[in-house]
C-alpha cells in the first residue's frame, strides 16, 4: 500500500517539475468569470457554476519566477507595530465627499483601488473628475488610458471643467511603457483605464484574458506599494465572458468599488465591496448630468421625488446603507388573479421574502391573498435586501389589498417574523431623525426598539408588537 502511494507521489513530483521548468509555457484553462484554473477544458466552471466560461491561455512560468526573485532581493526586517507612525498625509481627500465616504475617509497612499462596473456606467467620467480635483489640490496625477485617444479624453474633459498643469495623460497599453511613464512622472495618483486593455509582454495571451489581467495587476501592485502611490484600476464587468471580469482580481487589490445603477435612471451608486482601510457598507450616490457626475447629498429626497399622494399601496420605509439612512418608497399592487396560478413579481427586493410575507399575512391575519396577483416595487430602481423594510412591504400589500391609502407623512420600519411579530432593527435613532429631516410626522417602529429612540420634537413614534397592531393603525 505504502509502495503504491509513494510511487504516485513520485510521478506527481516529476510531472510538476516538468511544468514549472524555467521559461516553459503551459496551456491552462481559466474561467473568465471567476478565475478558476484547470488543466483541461470543462463545459461548466466548478468554481462559479457558469457555463462556457473556460478559455485556453498559454502561461509562461518565467514571469512569476522573476517577481519572486525580486522580492527575495529586497528582504525586509520585522518592525515593531507600536512604533510605526502614521502621518496625516497618508490619506488624500479626493474632494468628492461621496467617494471619500466609500473609501473610508479618503484615498490611502500606496493603495490599489479597483473600480468595476458595466460599460458606459460612468467609471471614466468619475475618475477623470477625481483626477481634476486632485490636480487642483496640487497633486501630481497621471491618467493612463488604453481605450480612448488624447483628443477623445480632451473632449470628455471639456464637459467636466478646467484642468490645470498637474494633470498628465498617457495613451498606452503596454505595461512596461506604463511602468516607465510612472517612474518618470512620479505622480501621487495614477488611473489605469481599463485593466482589460493592458498587456504584459511576458504573457502571450490576449489583453483582457485572466492571465494578462492578473499579471498586469501584479505589476501595478508592486508599483503602488514600492513607490507609495495610489492607483485606481478600472475594470469592466461583462456577462459574456469575453473579457475577464474584475472578480478575478478582487483578492489582489486593497479596495473594490462597484459602480452600479439603472441605465435608464440618472442616478448611480458607488458601493464598497472590499476595503482594507474602512467599512464596506457605505455607498456613494451620484447623478449623471451633462457636465459629469454630480454628488447627491440627500438620496432620500431624490428617491422620494415623484411619490404619488393619496394612493393606495404606497408607503415610505427606511433602510440603512452603511451608517446612512435612506428613505424609499415601496409600492404594491394586489389584484384579483384571472388565471389558476397567481402571479407574483418583485422589483428591487427579494422575491422569496415577499412570498413569505404574503403567507404570513394570509395565515396570521386571514387575508385572502391566495387568489391574488401581487406586484411589489421599490421606486427609483434601488435594490434593498435589508429585513427592516419587511413592515413596509406588508403595509403596502395590505393598503393595496384593502384599497386604503396610507398617510403621506408616515414611515414604517421593522422586520416581520413568521408568527406575525414585529422584530427590532438596529440604528433606530438615525432612521427616525432622517424621517424628521424630510418632514414626516409619524414613525411606526417595533415596540422593542422604542427604548433606543430618544424623543424628537415634531415626530410621533408608535411602537407595534405584531401585524395585528399595524392593521389597526391603517
Ligand atoms: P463613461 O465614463 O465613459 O463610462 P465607462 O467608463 O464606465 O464605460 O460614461 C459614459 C456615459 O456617461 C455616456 O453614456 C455619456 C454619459 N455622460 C454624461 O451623461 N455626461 C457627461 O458629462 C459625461 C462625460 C458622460
Ligand atoms: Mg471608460
Amino acid at each position: 500500500m505504502s509502495g503504491r502511494l509513494s510511487l504516485k507521489y513520485e510521478a506527481y513530483g516529476k510531472e510538476n517539475g516538468k511544468g514549472m521548468a524555467k521559461g516553459k509555457s503551459t496551456i491552462v484553462f481559466f474561467c473568465q468569470n471567476c478565475g478558476y484554473e484547470s488543466g483541461k477544458w470543462m463545459g461548466q466552471c466548478p468554481g462559479c457554476r457558469e457555463w462556457n466560461t473556460l478559455v485556453e491561455e498559454t502561461v509562461v512560468s518565467g514571469g512569476q519566477g522573476k517577481r519572486a526573485k525580486m522580492q527575495a532581493g529586497e528582504r525586509r526586517k520585522p518592525s515593531v507595530l507600536s512604533e510605526i507612525s502614521l502621518e496625516e498625509e497618508d490619506r488624500l481627500t479626493t474632494s468628492i465627499k461621496e467617494l471619500d465616504r466609500v473609501l473610508g475617509g479618503g484615498l490611502v497612499r500606496g493603495s490599489l483601488t479597483l473600480v468595476g462596473g458595466d460599460p458606459g456606467i460612468g467609471k471614466s467620467t468619475l475618475l477623470l473628475q477625481v483626477c481634476r480635483l486632485l490636480a487642483l489640490n496640487e497633486r501630481e496625477v497621471l491618467y493612463v488610458s488604453g481605450e480612448e485617444s488624447l483628443k477623445q479624453i480632451k473632449l470628455r474633459a471639456n464637459r467636466i471643467g478646467e484642468f490645470n498643469g498637474h494633470m498628465k495623460l498617457l495613451c498606452e497599453t503596454n505595461l512596461n511603457a506604463i511602468e516607465e511613464g510612472i517612474r518618470n512622472a512620479k505622480p501621487d495618483v495614477v488611473v489605469i483605464d481599463s485593466i482589460q486593455t493592458m498587456y504584459h509582454e511576458a504573457v502571450s495571451s490576449a489583453p483582457g484574458s485572466v492571465s494578462q489581467v492578473r499579471e498586469a495587476t501584479g505589476v501595478l501592485l508592486q508599483l503602488a506599494k514600492g513607490l507609495n502611490i495610489s492607483i485606481f484600476i478600472v475594470g469592466h464587468v461583462t456577462k459574456e465572458g469575453t473579457v475577464a471580469g474584475p472578480r478575478v482580481l478582487e483578492h489582489m487589490v486593497d479596495t473594490v468599488l462597484y459602480f452600479e445603477g439603472d441605465r435608464h435612471a440618472s442616478y448611480r451608486i458607488l458601493r464598497g465591496v472590499k476595503n482594507r482601510f474602512g467599512s464596506t457598507n457605505e455607498i456613494g450616490v451620484f447623478e449623471m448630468a451633462s457636465d459629469g457626475l454630480r454628488e447627491v447629498a440627500n438620496p432620500s429626497e431624490f428617491m422620494l421625488s415623484g411619490k404619488p399622494k393619496e394612493a393606495s399601496g404606497s408607503v415610505v420605509a427606511c433602510s440603512m446603507e452603511g451608517t446612512r439612512p435612506m428613505l424609499i418608497e415601496i409600492q404594491a399592487l394586489v389584484c384579483h388573479s384571472n388565471f389558476g396560478i397567481p402571479r407574483r413579481q418583485t422589483t428591487g427586493t427579494d422575491y422569496n421574502r415577499v412570498n413569505l410575507l404574503m403567507a404570513v399575512l394570509e395565515k396570521r391575519l386571514g387575508l385572502q391573498l391566495g387568489n391574488c396577483d401581487a406586484y411589489v416595487n421599490i421606486a427609483g430602481g434601488m435594490r434593498i435586501q435589508e429585513p427592516a423594510i419587511d413592515l413596509g412591504i406588508v403595509m403596502a400589500l395590505v393598503s393595496s389589498f384593502k384599497n386604503r391609502p396610507i398617510d403621506d407623512k408616515l414611515i414604517v420600519v421593522g422586520e416581520v417574523g413568521l408568527s406575525g411579530e414585529v422584530r427590532g432593527v438596529s440604528m433606530m435613532q438615525a432612521r427616525v431623525q432622517e424621517a424628521k429631516k424630510l418632514g414626516f410626522t409619524t414613525c411606526v417602529i417595533p415596540k422593542v426598539s422604542m427604548e433606543t429612540v430618544k424623543e424628537i420634537s415634531g415626530i410621533r413614534v408608535i411602537g407595534v408588537e405584531s401585524l395585528g397592531d399595524v392593521i389597526n393603525l391603517l
